[in-house]
């Protein structure tokens, strides 16, 4: 599965040109994107990235990659990311690694979005990979009421956990807030529910990236599957 992820994440490095202003994804196959890219940078292709986790800034800076932040540039040339499922339609669940708000504010600020990943992530419908919601700690159970509202109004329903961390305490993000993995299943309407998620206050972002992924490389035991949005 890693020689896939490494495969995808090369083929995405072809798109990568000198003078491009570049959004850096977050997981264990942006991970190989980065280190790659680090290797052209030391031989010199100059490129600018913008990290979209602390992890994602710390792996950059070690591989020399000079870096800027969405403060000192307004729009990305292009975004290589991961994800944890992605369907026909290049929507994708995100968010695995719990950087999902970064990860989609860089996306939005980027002309194209290339998602990389071994084939596994494809499915027919999202939901079976449980759909991250970063949410404010304050007033989290009205939150989360809201939260089984909106599905319901969108024909789903499933258990609802607060992440926890590997040393058993709940996760907190980059941005300071929980996540709440929600195991839905099947997702019939990503549009649908990413809309009524978005207009609940104590949800800061959820995990589906709806249009923004431009273009997906699949790596597979077949070789590599390049796919544009329609
Ligand atoms: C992090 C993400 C990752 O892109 C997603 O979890 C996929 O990770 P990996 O490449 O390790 O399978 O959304 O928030």
């Amino acid at each position: 599965m890693d020689g896939l992820k490494r495969q995808a994440a090369a083929r995405a490095l072809q798109q990568v040109q000198g003078g491009m202003t570049l959004g850096l994804g977050t997981g264990s196959t942006a991970q190989h994107f980065v280190e790659l890219l680090g290797e052209k940078v030391r031989s010199g292709l100059k490129i600018i990235g913008v990290p979209t986790s602390e992890a994602t800034r710390a792996q950059a800076e070690r591989c020399g990659i000079a870096l800027t932040t969405l403060d000192e540039v307004d729009r990305l040339d292009l975004t290589v990311d991961g994800a944890d499922e992605i369907n026909p339609a290049l929507d994708l669940i995100k968010g695995g690694g719990g950087a999902l708000l970064r990860e989609k504010i860089v996306a939005a600020a980027s002309d194209r979005m290339i998602v990389i990943a071994d084939d596994s992530k494809c499915v027919d419908v999202l939901g079976r990979f449980p759909l991250p919601v970063e949410v404010v700690p304050f007033g989290f159970a009205a939150t989360r009421a809201a939260m089984a509202r909106a599905f319901a109004q969108s024909g789903v329903s499933g258990q609802m956990g607060v992440r926890k961390g590997k040393d058993g305490h709940v996760f907190v993000t980059d941005g300071g807030h929980w996540i709440v993995d929600a195991h839905l299943g099947r997702i019939p309407d990503p549009p649908g529910l990413a809309g009524l998620l978005s207009v609940i206050p104590g949800v800061v972002e959820h995990g589906l990236f709806i249009g923004l992924a431009g273009t997906a490389v699949l790596a597979g035991s077949q070789g590599i599957r390049v796919v544009e949005r329609r």
